[in-house]
């Protein structure tokens, strides 16, 4: 096996290929969401494997992915070299944010599919998010350093496409710099968000809405997916 996330285990599939190997429990649709995420971004030029297609293994779905060589981010950012890889990870999540696309989920959505899996709705929440602003840039609801591969020769690589939408670039940085902050990373975050110039001021809206959107989070399971 080559890596192990909350949603599914990553094998080698051939040369040079690998099956992110969804478990059981995954919703199909969120599975399909990710590849059709994943085509979008590639088709823009962002660096992320090139996707292949969706299989069924061992009564499991799978997406076939380029193999990325290499370790992801999380493993160098407490080396000496720590301040270029977060020069690095900012530079990526910037050239990420500077596309467009309108043929992904809003994140407004994508939140409310998040809530609509959980038997506990709550209006005045839904109200809240649908005041946000709109956007088109391309978001992936998820960077963090654990799903970005910096391969042997420096590049680096974004993986895992589940969360990915589209939405105003604050937003994405606001769930990155929340997403930090939750892991108790929250000297990182900081820095993070100082090297993208953004205040917190500037995203605060974002910030109450992924606080709420946690506790949902825990209870549906990571990230929502579950069937
Ligand atoms: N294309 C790839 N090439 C090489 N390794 C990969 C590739 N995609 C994923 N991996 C490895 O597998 C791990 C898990 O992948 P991924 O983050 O997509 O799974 P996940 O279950 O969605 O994770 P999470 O827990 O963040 O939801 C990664 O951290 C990485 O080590
Ligand atoms: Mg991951």
């Amino acid at each position: 096996m080559i890596g192990k996330g909350a949603m599914a285990e990553v094998i080698e599939y051939g040369k040079d290929k690998v099956c992110k190997l969804f478990y059981e429990d995954c919703s199909e649709e969120f599975i399909k969401l990710e590849y059709k995420n994943a085509i979008e971004m590639y088709k823009n030029n962002i660096t992320i494997p090139k996707p292949f297609e969706i299989i069924n293994l061992q009564n499991r779905k799978g997406i076939i992915y380029e193999r990325i060589y290499g370790k992801t981010l999380s493993h160098f950012l407490n080396g000496d070299n720590k301040n270029k890889m977060l020069e690095l990870f900012v530079d990526l999540h910037r050239n990420m944010l500077s596309h467009h696309s309108k043929n992904m989920l809003s994140y407004k959505e994508f939140i409310k599919k998040i809530l609509n899996r959980s038997s506990n709705k709550n209006h005045d929440f839904i109200k809240q998010i649908n005041m946000l602003p709109d956007g088109t840039n391309i978001c992936h609801g998820d960077l963090h350093p654990k799903n970005i591969i910096i391969k042997s020769d420096g590049t680096a690589v974004i993986i895992d496409f589940t969360s990915a939408c589209c939405g105003p670039f604050l937003c994405d940085i606001a769930r990155t710099f929340f997403i930090l902050n939750t892991d108790n990373n929250s000297f990182l975050a900081n820095e993070y968000l100082e090297k993208m110039n953004v205040l917190e001021t500037d995203i605060k809206e974002y910030i109450n809405v992924f606080e709420k959107l946690h506790k949902y989070e825990k209870l549906i399971g990571k990230a929502n997916i579950k069937k």
